[in-house]
């Protein structure tokens, strides 16, 4: 009788541990798992070692009213003090990738490549050395929206010979970095950088001028990338064999219903958001779409050529094909309907947003973050994923950035890892059902940090950061461990295949 009651339990057990297996899913054995960071928003140091001030130093100090706690990122996180607690964290979570990026100002104070500090190359060598004694390889985003001030007042990114200024600062960074960064990305998401910097002007430099300056943004840095990919596959692929990608970033836009009227519109909005920035590169040109619609509205306006800028034939044929990857920082997912009746509204506002034709919603069932536009909807990342691998031909894709953020002290950060969880979850139904070839996945971000306007009221990090303690002391997050485990066993738990 015993011996039946044994044997029974043991066949429900092995049953139950089937099951359980059969919804514990793997990444594919090579899958890259990585943390990011950018440097204005960890560094701090805005001042030493003969750094020169960028515009967000500029920015914060003279308008602290625009950022919502009145901070800026003059000590940050430290990690210019703290480097080394910081690749020691990235070591002990297990991942094999950290993407940070150089601060132009401290490597070009004046931003050309007539003096270079070499404290701040120094400084960026060791940071790269420490990280490959551990096996860690670096991810390095060249630029990450902290222009040298010098530049700005050349006119910044809406000044053409920015993508002259960017290449040359590009080229120097892979001569001395080259030997060791096998992975670059150029321009930190230029379609977020030029809306919120030239177009809504909550971000440095604060121009607000969203129907023609964010286009001639958009375009400068378009060449920019396409420039230094092209100094990189002539003067050092060869020898170094690295790789370079832009950053791309997108909400996910599903439409309200399927009529295909709101499909088209959503359709349409991602090939604003993502196509503004990717189609030039891939395809050589702005899409067609875009062309048409800011197009027409300019001459009803009375412009005498397209807000949009024009490429030429010689530029097109820099831009296409200059990718060696693409790099993704998905976030959120919006709900997009068609703008109705605009027509007047059109003629007389000179707006992207008025040019983009289509207004945003969300699902109030999605959990909100602590930054008023992220709400959670993981599918919408697999969507995207998708979404790139139809319109680009299938290119290598990497999750650069991906995170959720809440307010300080919050160390059981349940939600964050309900997030990562999530998320994962559909990255790896894209790739093993969908045949996304995304490549891998870093968590924005590793530390609490700078949060651009929202000062230090939105924190994404693994890792807790005392901001009133002079010595930044640093805890690791329930989040942490999760994700050291993620990274470790390169599974989840339970994902079931739908
Ligand atoms: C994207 C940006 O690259 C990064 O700087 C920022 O902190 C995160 N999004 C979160 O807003």
């Amino acid at each position: 009788m015993r011996a039946h009651y044994y044997l029974g339990l043991a066949i429900i057990l092995s049953v139950l541990n089937i099951l359980e297996a059969k919804c514990k899913k793997c990444f594919p054995p090579d899958f890259i798992w990585g943390v990011s960071s950018s440097a204005y928003q960890v560094e701090g140091a805005w001042n030493t070692s003969g750094k020169g001030e960028n515009i967000w130093d500029w920015y914060t100090h003279t308008y602290p009213e625009k950022i919502a706690d009145g901070n800026n990122g003059d000590i940050a996180t430290d990690s210019y003090g703290k480097w080394r607690e910081d690749v020691e964290l990235v070591r002990d979570l297990g991942v094999g990738f950290y993407r940070f990026s150089l601060s132009w100002a401290r490597i070009l104070p004046d931003g050309t490549t007539g003096y270079v500090n070499q404290a701040g190359v120094d400084y960026y060598l060791n940071i790269i050395k420490a990280l490959k004694e551990h096996h860690i390889e670096p991810l390095v985003t060249i630029y990450h929206w902290d222009l040298p001030l010098t530049l700005l007042h050349q006119g910044g990114w809406l000044n053409k010979t920015m993508a002259d200024r960017f290449a040359e600062y590009a080229t120097l960074c892979f001569e001395l970095f080259g030997p060791y960064v096998k992975h670059w990305v150029t321009v930190n998401e230029p379609y977020i950088h030029c809306y919120n910097a030239y177009g809504t002007g909550l971000h440095a430099p604060g121009v607000n001028e969203s129907g023609t300056a964010t286009y001639k943004c958009l375009y400068t840095c378009a060449l920019a990338h396409a420039k230094a990919y092209r100094v990189y596959q002539g003067r050092f692929k060869e020898q170094q064999n690295g790789q370079v990608g832009p950053v791309l970033a997108c909400s996910w836009f599903a439409p309200l219903t399927n009529s295909t009227e709101d499909v088209l519109t959503a359709e349409n909005a991602l090939l604003w958001d993502l196509g503004l920035v990717a189609d030039p590169l891939v395809h050589g040109n702005w899409p067609q779409t875009t062309i048409d619609r800011i197009g027409n509205l300019s001459s009803l306006q009375g412009f005498n050529s397209s807000r949009l800028p024009e490429f030429s034939d010689k530029e097109k044929l820099l831009m296409k094909g200059s990718y060696d990857f693409l790099a993704l920082n998905y976030y959120t997912t919006d709900i997009v309907t068609p703008i109705p009746n605009v027509s007047s509204i059109e003629l007389t506002t000179i707006s992207y947003d008025i040019d983009k034709n289509f207004s945003p919603s969300y699902d109030p069932k999605w959990p909100q973050a602590a930054s008023p536009w992220l709400r959670s909807n993981p599918i919408g990342l697999r969507n995207t994923l998708n979404w790139l691998k139809d319109r680009y031909g299938g290119p290598r894709i990497f999750i650069t950035e991906n995170g959720w953020s809440e307010k300080q002290g919050i160390l059981n950060d349940t939600a964050r890892v309900d997030y990562i969880k999530g998320h994962l979850c559909n990255v790896l139904r894209a790739s093993r059902m969908d045949n996304v070839n995304v490549i891998g996945y870093f968590y924005w971000s590793l530390l609490n940090s700078y949060e651009w306007t929202a000062g230090y009221t939105e924190l994404f990090g693994l890792v807790e950061v005392d901001f009133q303690n002079p010595d930044r002391t640093r805890t690791p997050k329930e989040s942490y461990y999760y994700y050291k485990n993620v990274a470790e066993t390169n599974c989840l738990d339970y994902c079931p295949f739908r």
